[in-house]
Order: C-alpha cells, then structure tokens, then sequence
C-alpha cells in the first residue's frame, strides 16, 4: 500500500517539476494552470498523509509553508570571496597590464558579466539534487536558507540528465525590479512603510522565518560560476555553457572579449541599456576566461587577480529647484521636498526629491532657483547631493524653514536633539487624522480589503468621514464613483482613479465583515501611541474587555507584566481625551468586537496539554498557525518554536520541512497529524 503511494507521490513529483520547468525555463506550457494547481494539491494530500515520502525535489517546496526560526550556520567548501572593484576605466587598464605581466602574455580573453545587484548565494548538489542554499555571510560562514532559497523557482531542486555527485554553483539572488514595485505599491495601499530598494529586500526576505511569505515575493537568482572537482572546464565560458546545459539560469548578457578595448566596448554597451534589465545590476565583472590563468594568476588575500568589477557611477543629472514643499506625515512629522524642473534620471523622469530636514538644507544651503545635482544609487527616492553654486542667481535668498504647519496652520516644533520638525496638532491636523484611519484599516489592524491611504485621502477630500468612526457609516452610494488621486513615488506623476461598482460593494462588505476582527486588533487599531500589535494582545488577555481597560488606572496597567511606564502613560492619556472615549462608543455601537471573545486557559475548553510543550509546524487546513498556538495554549499546553528533548508533540501541518520532522524522530518527539490532533484536542 505504502509503496503503492510511494510510487504515486514520485510519478506526480516528476511530473510537475516537467511542467514547471518547462513553464518557468522555456515559457511555455502543455497543461493548463488549472490541471497543475489539481495534481499540485494531490501531491500535498498525500505528502501530508505519508511525510516519510515526501521528496527533497518536491514542487510543494516551492510554496514553502515551513518555519525556519533561526538559521543555522554552514562553513563554505570554498571561501566565498568578493571583488576588487573600480569606477575608473584608467584603473581596468592598470588591471589589464598586471593580468598581462602576471600570465607572462598577451593570449588571453575576458569573459565579461553584468554585476547583479542581490544576495551572493552558493547552492550545493548532491547527486544530482539540491542539498543546501548558503548565503555569502562573512566569505567563511554563511546562513543556510535552504528551505528558502527552493521557494525560488528558477533554482532547479534537481538536475536531468548526467551531473557530476557533488559539486556547488554561485550566483545572485535578487528581487526583480517589477516585483519590488508592485510589493512597494501593495505596502503603500496598506499603509505600511516602504522598503528602500530590491537588494535590501531581497536580503531580507532570503532570512524571513515564513517560507511562504518567501514564496510570494518571487525571487529570482542568476547563476555565474561553477565549482568543484572533477569538473575541470577549460575556460569560464565552459563552466557557463555546462550551467546553462544543466538548466541553471544563466542571464545571456555575458560577452567573451579578446581586448580591454572590447571589454569598454561592452561596459559602454550596457551603461544605459541595463536600465531596461528586470534586475538592478550596478556595474559589470571582467573575469580572465582561462581556467588555468585563473589558477596561475589566483588570489590576494581578498581577491581573485583574475576578476575585477567596473562600477557605474550612481547616475547624477543637474536640474533647477522649483520650489521647496513640505509634507506632514502621520506622526505630524514634516519632510521637505525638493520640487524639481523634471530630468531624466536611470530611465525614470525625476520630478522630485526629499530633502530630509531642516539640517539638510542648511547643510547643502540649497535655495529656490538653484542648478542642484540630483542622484540616484540603488534607492527609490532620488536624493540632492548639492548645489552648482556657479550657476546660482544673483537675487537669490536663503531658505528659511517653514515655522507652521502647511496643513493645519498650528506652528512647529523641534525636540531638543531632533533633527524633524513635528506639527503637535494630533487632534485636527488632516494628515494625521487621515494617518490614524490609514492605520485603523491596515492589514495587521482591521484589514480592510479595497481601502487604500489614497480612497482614505479621497473619502476626506470629499467630506465623507472625519474620522474612523465615520468608516462605518459609509454606504454603497457614497463609495460608487468616488475619484481619488494616486501619486508615483519617484515620478510625482499624478493619476486618477475611481471606484467602480464592485469595488464598492467590497468595501461595504470587508467594512461589515471587520466588525468580527478580535478585540486585540481593533484595540491595536485605535492607534494609541507606543501600543504596538504585541503590546495591545497583551493588555487585550489581561484587561478582557474596552470597558475594564478604559477604566484601568496607571498603576493597574504598569502591573501587566512588560508594559512600562511610557505605554500605561499613553494608554491612561489616551482614554482620559473625550474624542477617543467618544469614538470607542460610537465603534461599540456598530458592533466590533470590544471584548476578548475566548480566554486563556479556557474554562470550557479541557486542558489536555496541561504541562505538556508543544511545537507547531507547516500548514493547516483547519486552522491559521497562530489560531492553532492559541488553541493549545487555551487548553493549558506550552508551545515552544523547535524540538528540543522537552518537546512531548510536534503538531505536523502539510509542507513541514523535512529537517523538523528527522529531529522529532530522532528525538522519538510524539508526532501529531492534523487529524490525530483534531481528535486528541476532543474538538
Ligand atoms: S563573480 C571571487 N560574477 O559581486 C568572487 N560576482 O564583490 C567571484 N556579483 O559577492 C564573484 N554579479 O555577490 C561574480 N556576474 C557576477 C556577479 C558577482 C554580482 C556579486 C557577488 C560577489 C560580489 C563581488
């Protein structure tokens, strides 16, 4: 039977990871999405029924699902070393001349690269399967993200054909500029602070701790080297060609060039063209070709003497100043923006510019009128570097910072050692009252699908709320049609949009829909200052109810455990305001929830965990992980993040990474199915 199964879970491995490959490698495809979602999700039925078959080529890697708390550390095979670099061509000369000196020569090529702005990562096979994705870390040691790195869909999890057994690849994982727009976008319509630039995040996502979440922000890697013995290719550009043979992806703007000049040839080439690449790329590598002058050259103590990278200069244009405007944020916190004559900057039209603060301006003394120098390196606010003082005109005045708020006319301030100036008018000053109700229908508050801080903006233009309470008294009518602005973040580019008829009928549903979001939520939402998601869970389990909170005094909430002084301060001055009591009155009487529904320990619920540590791992269908946490902890169990000897159940959700589930064993853990679970629990 169990073979039987065995032999269902391969021919359904194999034949997805045909498809795949075929879909993501050769961009096409002979069945329909739809038939691949159906085998997809067979295939996770039965891995979830008979984990000890799921394979390490498993396409169900690819949607991750498992929980990586901390990441162990790998010692590389091979350092992972890094490149000398330049921004001059003189100095690509002086490197051709030492690589001529050095080889004794002049029969020599280059093999010339794009320099991928991402995460260097070195993927290790086994017998023809991906055993461990490394990230660089300090050249020696680096993190192994392995379950990770096979949610990224161009890194094969197994090779066709004859491979070598044991043998590493190198290249660059990064976020394609596309995705990180679109991503960027996504987290402004919630509110959510913006990520600075695809490098950044495509680090930062390599350690996220939720393979799924990896999953979706699509990542991508390109492969640019090939090492191991036994393998011994003539040149780079056969370790190249054997790469792409074995169907890594291998971005094909690489070049062979017999001379530097060839090699100036291709950094000309490329300096404004890699602007149309889907991937930041910030300069190009030149590696000597020849695997044995690579060798007879080798290494400094940093560097290969084989390879140099050639940096772009981050792009500068000159522009005139226009104007300076000031922005108030949702804190009350002013920016100074440079408005700017538009200049065409990395491929983009520049229009504006932050100017940070008041420090800044004096700083660059930069004035209206002015010739300044704008640039732009891996971020996506453009930033000014200086002033062209020969070009300056002879009227112009210095720039004396704006002293009231633009908004709201309440005049600013500066706290001692602070560089921002803040507008204190929390009560009134639009953006701020704006702010809060962005923050109220934020996806981590009450998730409110449809609702943007542009509608927001919208909704207030046309004085159809003041405030949050407001939300609840929008109609189907109000919404339909609504116009509202939404501006480009680098471009300042306006465009409008309008509300169309679904769209509306969501709103009017999610709005409905959220009056069943936990108290928790809702008192996170509320925004008082200093009372974060956590902060707010835990006066939520302790005070129970709106009622018991509001009521609370600054000593009954500084006894919570870990809630200080500056928090009891905030919540005590939060609810003594006859707005905020006034608006928890009026959300009360719409019927959110201003109370926790389940307590823990549940009285009605039986302890069946009392005593006992559990840890919960991959996906459920019953349940989200965290609904799970809750609902062992209110039957008195302990959950803990990774298996120790103390650990009496592992709850095994479907697309648990295989490590967990060899520690458990190991460890002889109970292991507990979804079901087995469900049936323990008494549910
Ligand atoms: S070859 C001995 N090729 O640049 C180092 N590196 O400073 C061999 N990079 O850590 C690296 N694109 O993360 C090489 N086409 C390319 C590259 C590339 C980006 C990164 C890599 C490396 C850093 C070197």
């Amino acid at each position: 039977m169990s073979s039987g199964i065995k032999s269902q879970i391969d021919q359904l491995t194999e034949e997805l990871n045909y498809h795949s490959h075929i879909y993501y490698q050769e961009s096409r495809s002979e069945i329909s999405d739809f038939e691949f979602d159906q085998k997809l999700k067979e295939l996770e039925k039965l891995e979830a029924a008979h984990p000890e078959h799921i394979r390490e080529d498993s396409p169900t890697h690819r949607v991750g699902g498992t929980i990586t708390k901390s990441f162990s550390t790998v010692q590389h095979k091979y350092p992972m070393l890094s490149l000398g670099n330049t921004y001059s061509k003189e100095d690509l000369v002086e490197f051709d001349k030492r690589v001529e000196k050095g080889l004794g020569t002049s029969e020599y090529e280059y093999f010339c690269e794009l320099k991928f702005d991402g995460v260097a990562i070195s993927l290790t096979y086994e017998n023809g399967l991906l055993k461990k994705a490394v990230t660089r870390g300090d050249g020696v040691k680096g993190d192994d993200v392995t379950t990770n790195a096979k949610t990224i869909r161009t890194i094969p999890l197994k090779l066709s054909g004859k491979v070598p057994d044991f043998f590493e690849v190198r290249g660059e994982v990064f976020m394609p500029k596309q995705v990180f727009k679109e991503l960027n976008e996504e987290r402004q319509k919630n509110g959510e602070a913006l990520l600075a630039n695809p490098r950044n995040t495509a680090s930062g996502t390599l350690k996220m701790q939720d393979s799924s979440v990896v999953a979706g922000r699509k990542l991508d890697c390109f492969l640019y080297s090939l090492l191991g013995e036994g393998l011994d290719p003539q040149t780079h550009e056969d370790s190249i060609h054997l790469l792409e043979k074995m169907h890594f992806h291998v971005s094909p703007t690489y070049k062979k060039c017999q001379t530097i000049d060839e090699v100036f040839g291709y950094i000309n080439k490329w300096e404004q063209k890699r602007h149309e690449l889907p991937v930041e790329t910030d300069g190009i590598v030149i590696k000597v070709n020849g695997s044995d002058q690579q060798k007879e050259l080798g290494f400094t103590a940093k560097n290969p003497r084989w390879a140099i990278s050639y940096k772009y200069k981050a792009e500068a244009a000159e522009t005139r100043l226009n104007g300076i405007t000031y922005q108030v944020g949702r804190t009350g916190a002013i920016t100074p923006v440079a408005e700017l004559e538009p200049v065409l900057l990395a491929g983009t039209t520049v229009k504006r510019a932050s100017l940070h603060n008041a420090n800044e301006i004096e700083r660059l003394d930069i004035r209206v009128g002015d010739t300044v120098y704008v640039e732009k390196g891996g971020e996506i606010i453009p930033k000014i570097t200086g002033v062209n003082n020969h070009k300056r005109p002879e009227n112009s005045t210095p720039t004396n910072y704006l002293s009231s708020c633009p908004e709201c006319g309440t005049e600013l301030i500066r706290k001692e050692g602070e560089a921002v100036h803040y507008c204190p008018n929390q009560d009134t000053c639009p953006p701020q009252v704006q702010g809060r109700v962005e923050h109220f229908i934020s996806r981590n508050a009450m998730d409110i699908a449809n609702l943007g801080p542009n509608t927001i903006k919208g909704l207030f233009d046309k004085s159809l709320i003041k405030g949050i309470a407001d939300l609840y008294e929008l109609t189907y009518e109000d919404l339909n049609g609504l116009k509202f602005e939404i501006a480009d973040l680098v471009t300042g580019d306006v465009k409008t949009r309008s509300i169309k008829d679904k769209s509306a009928q969501n709103i009017v549903e999610s709005l409905e829909k959220s009056k069943e979001t936990p108290f928790q939520s809702v008192l996170f939402g509320l925004g008082i200052r200093y009372v974060g998601k956590t902060v707010a869970e835990k006066l939520a389990e302790h005070f129970k109810s709106i009622d018991r909170l509001m009521t609370a005094s600054f000593d009954d909430i500084l006894a919570v455990h870990e809630i200080g002084e500056r928090i009891a301060e905030s919540v005590v001055d939060f609810f003594q305001s006859e707005d905020n009591s006034e608006l928890v009155q009026r959300l009360k009487a719409k019927g959110l929830q201003m109370e926790i529904v389940q307590t823990t320990p549940d009285q009605h619920l039986e302890q069946v965990y009392e005593g006992k540590t559990l840890v919960v791992s991959g996906v459920f269908s019953q349940f989200e992980r965290d609904e799970l946490k809750s609902l062992i902890k209110s039957m008195g169990g302990k959950v803990a993040s990774s298996i120790t000897g103390k650990t009496d159940y592992l709850v095994a959700g479907e697309n648990m990474g295989p490590a967990k589930l060899e520690k458990a064993e190991k460890l002889g853990t109970t292991i507990l199915s979804e079901s087995e679970f469900i049936k323990m629990s008494n549910l």
